[in-house]
This record gives C-alpha cells, sequence and structure tokens, in this order.
C-alpha cells in the first residue's frame, strides 16, 4: 500500500481524502529538517503547503518518493529540478486558492489607500485623528497588474468593478483573451511605470521578476503610487521601496510578503503607511478546504492511477 505524509498544517480533509482512497497516512506537523531527513525514505508521497522545504538534500534520501503535492501555488520550497532529475513529479493547485489570494490583493490595496491599520490603531487607543488619515480614492485611477496567470486576472477584474483602468502586462498571455477581458495590454513595462495609480504584482519569484521593480523604476513611477504585493518577496527591492515610501514618492504600500519570511522584524514594518500581513494570501477557510482536498485527490490519483494533474 502506497505511503503519504501530510507534512504541514492542512484541512483534515486531506487525509480523509488520502484514506478514503486505501493510502496510509502519517501526519507530521512541524518537524525539523533533520526529522524529515530521517523520514522521508518511508514515503511514496508528500503533502505540503509552504513550510515544508524540500531541497536537494531530502529529495536525495528520498528514495521511494514518487510526488510532491503543495496545497497551494507557489512551489519555491520544492526544489524542483533535483525532483525532476529523480522522477518524481512536483504537483500544486493552481485555482484553489486564486479567489482568495485575489481578495487579499485588493483588500491590501484599499486599506493602503485609506490607511486601515494605522487609523485602526489610532482609533483604539482613544484618537479621533481624522485629518491625519486623509486617504485616496481609487476609482477613476489607473491599476497596473503584471501577471495574468489565475490570481492576476482576478485581481484585474475586481479593480476594474472598482470603477479602475486597469492596463497589465503579462508577456505570455494571448492578447484576445485579455482584451476580451477587457483589458488594456502593453508590451513593454516601460510604458507601465508612468501610467499607473495602483501596481499589483503576480508573478512567481525567478531571475526575471526579483527586484523588477528597484529604485530605477521607481523613478520612472507617479508620485504618490501605491503598490502592492502578494505574490512572492523580492519581486520590489525591499530597500527602494523602503525609501520610496520615506520620500512620499509611494504613497502606501500593502505586503503580504517579504524576502525573508517569516519577518518577525523589518523596517517596513516602522512605516505607517505599510499595511503587513504574514503571507496571508491563501489563508481562508475556504480556500485551505479546497486545496487540502485537491492536493490529496491528486497526489492520490497518481498513485493509484498514475495520473498527473497540475505538475
Ligand atoms: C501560494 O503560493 O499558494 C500562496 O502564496 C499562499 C500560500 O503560500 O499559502
Amino acid at each position: 500500500m502506497a505511503k503519504v505524509l501530510i507534512a504541514d498544517k492542512m484541512s483534515p480533509m486531506a487525509e480523509e481524502v488520502f484514506r478514503a482512497r486505501g493510502l496510509e497516512v502519517d501526519v507530521k506537523v512541524g518537524m525539523s529538517p533533520d526529522e524529515l531527513l530521517a523520514c522521508i525514505d518511508q514515503y511514496d508521497g508528500i503533502a505540503i503547503r509552504s513550510a515544508t522545504r524540500l531541497p536537494a538534500q531530502a529529495i536525495a534520501a528520498a528514495s521511494r518518493l514518487k510526488v510532491i503535492g503543495r496545497a497551494g501555488i507557489g512551489v519555491d520550497n520544492v526544489d524542483t529540478p533535483a525532483a525532476s532529475q529523480k522522477g518524481i513529479i512536483v504537483m500544486n493547485t493552481p485555482f484553489g486558492n486564486a479567489i482568495t489570494t485575489a481578495e487579499l490583493g485588493v483588500t491590501l490595496a484599499m486599506a493602503a489607500a485609506r490607511h486601515i491599520p494605522a487609523a485602526t490603531a489610532s482609533t483604539k487607543a482613544g484618537k479621533w485623528e481624522k485629518s491625519r488619515f486623509m486617504g485616496r480614492e481609487l476609482a477613476g485611477k489607473t491599476a497596473g497588474v503584471i501577471g495574468l496567470g489565475n490570481v492576476g486576472r482576478l485581481v484585474a477584474q475586481r479593480l476594474a468593478g472598482l470603477d479602475m483602468k486597469v492596463v497589465a502586462y503579462d508577456p505570455f498571455i494571448n492578447k484576445d483573451r485579455a482584451i476580451s477581458l477587457g483589458l488594456e495590454m502593453v508590451d513593454k513595462l516601460e510604458d507601465l511605470w508612468p501610467r499607473v495609480d495602483l501596481l499589483t504584482v503576480h508573478t512567481p519569484l525567478n531571475d526575471h521578476t526579483r527586484n523588477l521593480v528597484d529604485a530605477k523604476v521607481v523613478a520612472q513611477m507617479k508620485e504618490g503610487v501605491i503598490l502592492v504585493n502578494c505574490a512572492r518577496g523580492g519581486i520590489y527591492n525591499e530597500d527602494a521601496l523602503y525609501d520610496g515610501l520615506v520620500s512620499g514618492k509611494i504613497y502606501a504600500a500593502g505586503l503580504d510578503v517579504y524576502v525573508q519570511e517569516p519577518a518577525y522584524s523589518h523596517k517596513l514594518f516602522e512605516l505607517d503607511n505599510v499595511v503587513a500581513t504574514p503571507h496571508l494570501g491563501g489563508s481562508t477557510k475556504e480556500a485551505q478546504t479546497r486545496v487540502a482536498i485537491q492536493i490529496a485527490e491528486q497526489i492520490s490519483d497518481y498513485l493509484v492511477s498514475g495520473v498527473v494533474k497540475n505538475a
């Protein structure tokens, strides 16, 4: 009987699905890298979220591993080249938490534009600082969306629903498809920077997207731009972001992701015009139930019948 490990905290539905499909399951959440190394050779499949890291060393020790399933989108915690070299399939659930992540992106944009966290702290502290928290309206302004994958597309639709003009950049999307979504596309990022009042990024972190927005880009942007990132830390250069927020060139930022995570402290957290959340992109009950069920079904399908989905 194939045996799977659930290595990160996820909905108990995952375990139920595995058992219903006749697989043996161990749930071992919060293992240290050494503990994982010591037991990884017992499993045919592993279900993870973002906490468990599977570097080359863990993959090398996984003598019977056939499939790694990420309940979520990003697989940056897995050494995917090392896995493919061993013939281990790495799959994710690209749709299960897209709506939830898109909703967070829009929430961060609105919270940043209206200083919601700082105003909440002030009001709860017994102050009544109406003039301190003068905000910005989004309607009628231009939003730039970089990356029109499952999340970016939903964010673009929602921003359009707030009466923003949405201009998008995605070198991989079919232009007709974008136009049918009612979006204006630009071919070059240089054309996007000076136009946007709000920028939100929805790409993976890779050599093309790391530091995509650096000091030179910030200099090309409108005075008072709002930046949002619920994709991956490092797409905005954090020093450039900090300098822009301090100078006022960037009005506010809504951030869910950071170069170093967990981020227990950060110079960006010292700024009132930063709305910061602890990588909550996929964290709603609905999304977590969906991704847990989906990844358990996908892993089971592969181990039981060899069916590959979302690899
Ligand atoms: C994802 O990659 O699925 C999101 O960043 C959310 C998460 O990590 O849980």
